[in-house]
């Protein structure tokens, strides 16, 4: 990102998470409820552990915004840990007076997270550490920010949406997703568009847990209304594709991403995949089909851009994988640290948020704009000016 700048700090049972967010152009109207609201969602969906019952997050703005407005100043906003009291002094930043009151050190790594590869590389004997920060729990802080992000793209015409279109095996038929489906899929517990494929994903995860065992899936977010002409071919590091493909992969856990068809385009002909063009006296230049994606030759067309990411299974198992202490190097089982046994629909509404970001961010630089009524004028100049070519 280089119009907008994301920072986030805070542990995952420390007392809060902290974001800055800066370069918000000034004038953005700033509902907290709909922030309160992304929150909510990413807590919720069929298959999250205990945690999500025990905390209810809320965002607390804490510098960037006066009297609803943004005023162009960094957002400075809070979530706060409500499970940190369960937590005693584990995470104190003051070390105890007395150390035999200093939490007993996690010594095995959990194979497929972070603990081991993190141990090392910082030299922590406590792998406590490693896993506090590496914890999704951070994704909260940028989830705040992601509608922040969302509420800007909104005053371009702009918003983005996603569905869970497969959870272990069970896949959603294959129909593109409308708007008009949005309140669907928030009210299904998987937040999938097709109930028959819900029910099936549904039965799949009870029995991964009564196995002891997790699943992943695949994610579908759209950006409806984005603008066109945003990207470029001059170069590889400005295509459209390239920075949102960066952004899906800041979420832990995910190991593949696609645009449009994605990798079934691999498998058809041409003939089947490039988006025919027409032109409508109203509308301007339309393709019936949106197989790219919404981006061609790395620019933005003004069709849905359409990502897909696909998450790997949780990786904590109450079957534990064999592990190695740290130190003694003796062969143990993995521990098991409290869990989700699916977080697809979670992870859907964390890559909104980083698209969103991803995308406000490429919107900024192209269109510029200290003012949201200055990006807005520009993006509708650069709309008439196509509709005129
Ligand atoms: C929303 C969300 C929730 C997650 N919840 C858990 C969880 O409860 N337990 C777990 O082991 N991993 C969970 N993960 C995945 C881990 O954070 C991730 O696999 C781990 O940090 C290792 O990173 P990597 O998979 O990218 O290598 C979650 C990921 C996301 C996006």
């Amino acid at each position: 990102m280089t119009r907008l700048r994301l920072l986030t700090a805070g542990e995952s049972h420390g007392r809060q998470l902290t974001a800055v967010l800066e370069g918000c152009p000034a004038g953005l109207t700033i509902s907290t409820a709909q922030i309160d609201e992304d929150l909510g969602r990413r807590q919720g969906g069929y298959g999250r552990g205990a945690r999500q019952t025990i905390e209810s997050d809320r965002a607390e703005i804490m510098g960037g915004v006066r009297y609803g407005r943004t005023t162009g100043a960094p957002i400075a906003l809070t979530v706060a840990n409500r499970d940190a009291d369960n937590w005693g002094d584990v995470l104190a930043v003051e070390a105890p007076d007395d150390p035999r009151s200093v939490a007993e050190p996690v010594l095995v790594p959990r194979p497929g997270h972070a603990d081991l590869g993190g141990a090392l590389l910082y030299d922590l004997h406590d792998i406590r550490d490693v896993i506090e920060r590496a914890s999704a729990r951070e994704t909260a802080a940028r989830v705040a920010c992601g509608a922040v992000a969302k509420l800007l793209l909104a005053t371009v015409g702009c918003r983005v949406v996603s569905h869970v279109v497969a959870v272990g095996g069970e896949r959603a038929s294959a129909l593109p997703l409308r708007l008009d489906d949005v309140e669907r899929v928030e009210a299904d517990p998987l937040r999938c568009a097709d109930a028959a494929a819900s029910a099936r994903m549904r039965v799949a995860v009870d029995t991964a847990q009564e196995a002891g065992d997790t699943l992943g899936g695949v994610v579908e977010v759209l950006a409806f209304g984005y603008p066109p002409g945003v990207g470029s071919y001059v170069q590889g590091d400005r295509r459209l594709e390239s920075a949102l493909a960066a952004a899906v992969f800041t979420v832990p856990a995910i190991k593949g991403v696609e645009f449009g068809l994605g990798f079934a385009a691999a498998g058809l002909p041409g003939s089947q995949v490039q988006d025919a063009l027409e032109h409508d006296a109203d509308t301007g230049y339309v393709r019936r089909t949106d197989n790219a994606g919404g981006i061609e030759g790395g620019i933005s067309t003004g069709e849905a851009i359409v990502v897909r990411a696909a998450m790997k299974p949780i990786a904590t198992l109450r079957n534990p994988l064999r592990s190695v202490q740290m130190g003694t190097h003796q062969a143990v089982e993995s521990r098991f640290e409290r869990s989700d046994v699916c977080a697809v629909p979670a992870a859907g509404v964390v890559l909104e948020a980083v698209l969103a970001l991803a995308l406000a961010d490429a919107a900024l630089e192209r269109f510029g704009g200290a003012t949201v009524a200055e990006l807005r004028a520009a993006v509708d100049a650069y709309r008439a000016h196509c509709l005129s070519r």
